[in-house]
């Protein structure tokens, strides 16, 4: 058996239980001081510490009574016997801050290529659907996707995961859908199994044929949508080469209709579903999700009060990219009206070439705090937990707690205030994998 130590955590903080923190659950967090972490192959066994310490106590922080503390062992560390010898690695976290390891829950970074000659369309005033019309865009990517090769999708891959692991990142969702024709969209989703198998990010895979009509099938977006139902996604369910279904739904893109088909179809297949939903116009898209009990929206820049309703009730996550209202210079999602309507929030990269050619999750953090206004505690839930939950993978990962994975961030910051307050640095000072030092 291998034994981890971190020991000397200054403060820990993590929201707490395997379900998705919708309203008031959002910002809850359990902190505790002058804390330890035991990990035995992989697996949290034991987390010491104390409820009080000499930090402030922040506003959204609970007492040791308002939260079900069965999974923490709330005792002064002065009371263990804890013996380095008795482990085989032990981490010194100096008296920083520790939190889950982050989860970004939507990405697309499996592609060719980058789209840098659009940065001057912008700037001339083009927006994303005017590039796309002109066949660029996702357009542009297709083609220099289907020109890679296995090997240097793979390569390409990879460097990403290693640079999202280095800010903080132990797990993600990615999207294939830049092959759009069969070969290539199952050439870019045995990049994301292989790195399943060898990288050690936690990946939970999305196929995403319906990211745009290609150029075999234009003016015919509802026979792709046919062919995808009745032939590739069969093939990739029976291959298991991914969980999720997604698709763009939107103005010029797929409609409400074609969305519909494409994701009944999928969860017919038994994948779980996800939607591109009210990114640019609102179609529909997120009173579909809340319908079909998609496990989460994403984007819902323009949603309206009818499609957060639908959210509520459908008990949908709203998948939120600030990075990318940013990268598009859009308005902001209305994430504090979705909290206080009681949707779970998270919020994640949405890497890709074009709309946000970012990684940086903790950027993402950044902007939360001070374009949708949520609090820290609300941030740090935001990107762990609901995105884990949202990806089904909320009783491993998402939270530290005994019998959950030993995925954790300890940060050069003393409190995860300072992480939501700096920016355009990576504060990530020690990422911990399974027990295992990654950087
Ligand atoms: O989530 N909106 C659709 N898909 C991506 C952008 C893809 C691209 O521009 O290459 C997004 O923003
Ligand atoms: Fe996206």
């Amino acid at each position: 058996m291998s034994k981890t130590l971190i020991k000397n955590i200054g403060t820990l903080q993590t929201p707490v239980g395997s379900y998705s923190h919708g309203g008031s659950s959002q910002g809850e967090n359990r902190k505790l001081f002058n804390a330890a972490i035991v990990i035995e192959d992989g697996v949290i066994a034991a987390i010491h510490g104390s409820d009080s310490g000499s930090s402030d106590i922040h506003s959204g922080n609970l007492d040791a009574n308002s939260l079900d503390a069965s999974n923490l062992d709330v005792r002064n560390l002065d009371a263990i016997n804890l013996d380095a010898d008795d482990f085989d690695t032990v981490i010194d976290a100096e008296g920083m801050l520790v939190t889950p390891g982050l989860f970004d829950g939507h990405t697309h970074l499996v592609f060719g290529g980058y789209r840098q000659h659009e940065l001057a369309m912008k700037l001339a005033g083009a927006d994303y659907l005017d590039i796309l019309r002109a066949g660029g865009g996702i357009m542009d990517t297709v083609r220099k996707t289907r020109a890679a090769s296995f090997e240097e999708l793979y390569e390409k891959s990879k460097s990403f995961l290693d640079e999202m692991m280095s800010l903080g990142v132990t797990g993600c969702e990615i999207k294939s859908g830049y092959g759009l024709n069969r070969d290539d969209e199952i050439k870019a989703l045995e990049v994301i199994h292989k790195l399943q198998e060898d990288h050690p990010m936690d990946i939970v895979p999305t196929f995403m044929g319906a990211h745009a009509v290609p150029e075999e099938y234009k003016g015919r977006g509802g026979e792709y949508i046919d062919w995808l139902c009745d032939e590739l996604m069969p093939e990739i369910k029976e291959r298991n080469l991914a969980e999720y279904v997604d698709v763009f739904c939107e103005s010029e893109v797929f409609d409400r209709e074609e969305s519909k088909r494409y994701l009944e179809a999928g969860k017919r297949l038994g994948f779980g579903l996800k939607i591109h939903a009210d990114e640019i116009d609102a179609i529909g898209g997120s009173e579909l999700a809340g319908e079909l009990g998609a496990d989460s929206a994403e984007h819902l820049i323009a949603i309206t009060e009818e499609g957060m309703n639908a959210l509520r009730d459908g008990q949908t996550t709203a998948m939120l990219l600030p990075a990318t209202s940013f990268y598009l210079g859009k308005t902001y999602a209305p994430a504090r009206q979705m909290i206080e309507k009681g949707i779970p929030v998270a919020m994640a990269s949405d890497f890709n070439p074009g709309s946000c050619p970012s990684l940086n999750l903790q950027l993402v953090m950044n902007i939360g705090c001070l374009k949708y206004k949520l609090t820290p505690e609300e941030v740090l839930t935001a990107v762990t937990i609901n995105p884990a939950c949202a990806c089904n993978r909320g009783d491993k990962l998402g939270t530290l707690e005994v019998g959950k994975q030993g995925d954790l961030v300890i940060w050069n910051a003393s409190d995860f205030e300072t992480v939501c307050y700096r920016f355009g640095s990576n504060l990530a000072k020690c990422v911990v994998k399974a027990g295992v030092i990654q950087s």
